[in-house]
């Protein structure tokens, strides 16, 4: 990757790169104590994962939607290990080659933490050695243990509330959860018990804004991300295809295509940063429930 005009857009000039310091937690503490928005996106692979760097987006998710958005399964739940160790060391090995800064999160896939602590933890040294910085884990009070298990190990994790896609048989669909006072009292004491556990960031899916809003003022030691959850999180996160309006389906409601006004990759990967740093995305007379 150069600075050289392609028809991949205009990445900054390496010296730009080089000056920026790799993106770590403490890093992300202090965005959020001086309230300044986390941006993430998904990225597959090297090339991508280089574009979202250099737009500026801070942390990389290498999310199992590749197994909708690469290998055209209709849900997340095929997706394997492997897989997701192959595609993490395609993500890290894409920012090193720009000395890229971005903190990267390896997605657990369906069935690899959900016998035990030790197999969750298996598995995390899996995407860790790939290069990951972080794992996410779906899933509620019953994956509080894990997390714990795998904090105390060293490994960061983050954790995934709301719409779980890898559980999306039994929620019955692709709906908004948490809107019922019963399912919102219950995702705030999941969410609670994830931070208690030492989970430090949460993806918020499709949950009410007042809802994500409210837990991101009661976490203050676990980053909420939103995704279909308002504009009142700590950060946001979108399927990087969805927002390059390349979905092969139908987008959700809540995803803006940033390439409509945009004449590059790269120019819309940095207006997505632009708008979620200045608060217009997600704009919540539009994108909430
Ligand atoms: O796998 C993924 O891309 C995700 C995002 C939807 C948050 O989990």
């Amino acid at each position: 990757m150069t600075n050289a005009a392609s028809p991949y857009g205009t990445l900054p000039p390496a010296a730009d790169m080089s000056s920026r310091k790799p993106i770590s937690l403490p890093r992300l503490n202090d965005m959020r104590a001086r309230g300044e928005k986390i941006t993430m996106l998904t990225a597959y692979d090297a090339t991508f994962a280089a574009v979202a760097d250099a737009a500026g987006v801070e942390c990389i998710l290498v999310g199992d939607s590749l197994g909708m958005v690469c290998q055209g399964l209709h849900s997340t739940a095929g997706v394997s290990l492997e897989t997701m160790r192959y595609h993490t060391e395609s993500v890290v090995r894409g920012l090193r080659r720009v000395q890229g800064t971005a903190w990267v999160i390896g997605d657990l896939p369906f069935g690899t933490y959900h016998e035990s602590r030790e197999q969750a933890l298996r598995s995390a040294m899996v995407l860790m050695q790939a290069g990951a910085h972080m794992v996410k884990l779906e899933g509620g009070d019953w994956t509080t243990e894990t997390v714990e298990f795998l904090v105390k190990r060293g490994v960061p994790v983050c954790a995934h509330l709301g719409l779980t896609p890898q559980t999306v048989h039994a929620l019955g669909g692709y709906r908004v959860q948490g809107r019922e006072p019963a399912a919102a009292a219950q995702l705030t004491q999941d969410a609670l018990a994830l931070q208690e556990a030492g989970a430090s960031m949460l993806v918020l899916e499709m949950v009410p804004a007042v809802l994500a809003t409210g837990l991101t003022e009661a976490l203050p030691r676990c980053h909420t991300i939103g995704i279909g959850a308002g504009n009142g999180t700590a950060g946001q996160v979108l399927v990087l295809h969805d927002m390059l309006g390349i979905n092969l389906g139908k987008n959700p409601k809540f995803v803006r295509n940033f390439m409509t006004h945009a004449d590059s990759v790269q120019t819309a990967l940095s207006h997505y940063v632009a708008a979620v740093k200045d608060g217009s995305f997600p704009d919540n007379t539009l994108h909430a429930w």
